[in-house]
């Protein structure tokens, strides 16, 4: 089988990986030092596995086919699937769901190719692969849910929770594809998947065909069920917060029933990273004329967890104004929205950091993996040292033991010390 990935960033470059164990992979991008980086086996992102797979292949170790490319007719022609994993993003002030991206590498494949079956892995809204194959009068795309979380993205998929893959119930060929397509990425997953015995009893990894629609529904289903979890534990932290209450008691206390269980559950300052805001919002579009409460409470839920946490950072800063210090300084601890990330797209803390400079806060950020003098308007330092000392108050989303010396003065909301 001859695969080829539009796009190496978290989705596509797993996808990649994985795939090139059992297939020739070709892997295209459009910036060429990513390109660059991956020949030379080295990973444009931070991903424990797939640095390691990487560097396995360069020691001779592991056997992967993989090449990546810039040049459309070196990566495209010829293969039999084509993978489509480049950037999708909502603008929900204009109510417009960012697909041009995909549109562009569904171009530039058949441009060199008629036939390869196209798989979309992007995120893109409810009923965009039925509409796209209805405009382009393309029966050869279908669409395919990315579950995986970011720094664990190979991870989770070599390790599957489940893979679905969407096609037209109508169309035997499409299915068929979609069912080819959804064992090839069965046979990358870790052997140890194949035996495992499932909650419901059943044995391996659960692989399920839908129509494309409602592949494309259990996509921003699930990502919004996981935003409801987040904002559920935020609004509990905040009630114990006013009301004096312990947290982790509580969050204890209601976990141990066993249909809720003790995980997922450690509050934050709000949902955030590059999937759970816009697929949200997207959601929530795509509900126009559906009656609903709960997926605009969720949205909702996420700007009120963010104005509180804002305002203790804030209310901590009129304290120290109040004792007399003059200007106080406000760290943001991490950009990034998960310990072990180098990702920092859409993470919570940007929020709060907005609405603390909105008040005429001077805001600096401490951030290792960010090359730029500032960010935002605010100043970025990589010296840590210098960053404890000048700031007057420290948020840090998820906490750190870098902090412990200076642990008065930061404001987290992260009580299990684990994302
Ligand atoms: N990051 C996640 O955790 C995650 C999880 C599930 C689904 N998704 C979805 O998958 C998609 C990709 O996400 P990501 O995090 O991998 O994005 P990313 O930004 O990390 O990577 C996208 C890559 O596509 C490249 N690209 C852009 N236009 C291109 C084109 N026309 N042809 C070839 N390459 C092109 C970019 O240069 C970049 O390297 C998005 O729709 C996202 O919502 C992401």
């Amino acid at each position: 089988m001859k695969i080829a990935v539009a796009g190496t960033g978290y989705v596509g470059l797993s996808l990649a990986v994985l795939l090139s164990q059992h297939s020739e992979v070709h892997a295209l991008d459009i910036i060429p030092e990513k390109v660059e980086k991956i020949n030379s086996f080295r990973s444009p992102i931070q991903d424990d596995e797939i640095e390691r797979f990487l560097a396995e292949a360069k020691a001779g170790a592991r056997k992967l086919d993989l090449h990546a490319t810039v040049n459309v007719a070196e990566a495209y022609t010829g293969v039999d699937y084509a993978i489509v994993a480049t950037p999708t993003n909502y603008d929900s002030d204009r109510n417009f769901f960012d697909t041009s991206s995909v549109e562009a590498a569904i171009t530039a494949i058949r441009s060199v190719n008629p036939t390869a079956w196209i798989v979309i892995k992007s995120t893109i809204p409810v009923g965009y692969t039925a509409s796209l194959r209805e405009k382009l009068d393309d029966k050869r795309i279908i669409f395919s849910p990315e579950f995986l979380r970011e720094s664990k993205a190979l991870y989770d998929n070599l390790h599957p929770s489940r893979i679905v893959v969407g096609a037209p119930k109508d169309d035997e060929e499409a299915m068929k594809a979609a069912e080819t397509f959804a064992g090839l990425l069965a046979q990358g997953a870790d052997p140890v998947e194949l035996t495992r015995t499932n909650a419901d009893g059943t044995t391996g990894i659960p692989q399920l065909v839908l129509g494309t629609t409602e592949a494309e529904a259990v996509k921003l289903f699930a990502n919004t069920y996981l935003a409801l979890r987040v904002a559920y534990f935020n609004e509990l932290d905040t009630y114990c917060e006013v009301r004096g209450l312990s947290s982790a008691d509580v969050i204890e206390g209601v976990c141990l029933e066993p249909r809720i269980g003790g995980f997922y559950n450690n509050p934050s300052f709000g949902y955030g990273g590059y999937c759970l805001p816009k697929d949200t919002k997207q959601l929530l579009a795509n509900y126009k004329d559906v009656p609903q409460n709960l997926i605009e409470a969720i949205v909702d839920a996420n700007r009120t967890r963010k104005d509180w946490v804002a305002e203790q950072v804030i209310d901590r800063v009129m304290q120290l104004v109040y004792e007399g210090k003059p200007k106080p300084v406000v760290g943001a601890y991490r950009l990034t929205m998960k310990s072990g990330s180098d990702n920092f797209r859409a993470s919570s803390i940007q929020g709060i950091m907005k609405r603390v400079k909105a008040k005429g806060v001077p805001v600096v950020v401490y951030e290792p993996t960010l090359d730029a003098p500032e960010f935002y308007g605010s100043e970025v330092t990589h010296d840590l040292a210098r960053f404890k000392a000048e700031c007057d108050v420290i948020m840090a989303n998820r906490w750190s033991d870098d902090l412990a010396d200076v642990a008065g003065k930061v404001y987290t909301c992260d009580l299990f010390k684990r994302d």
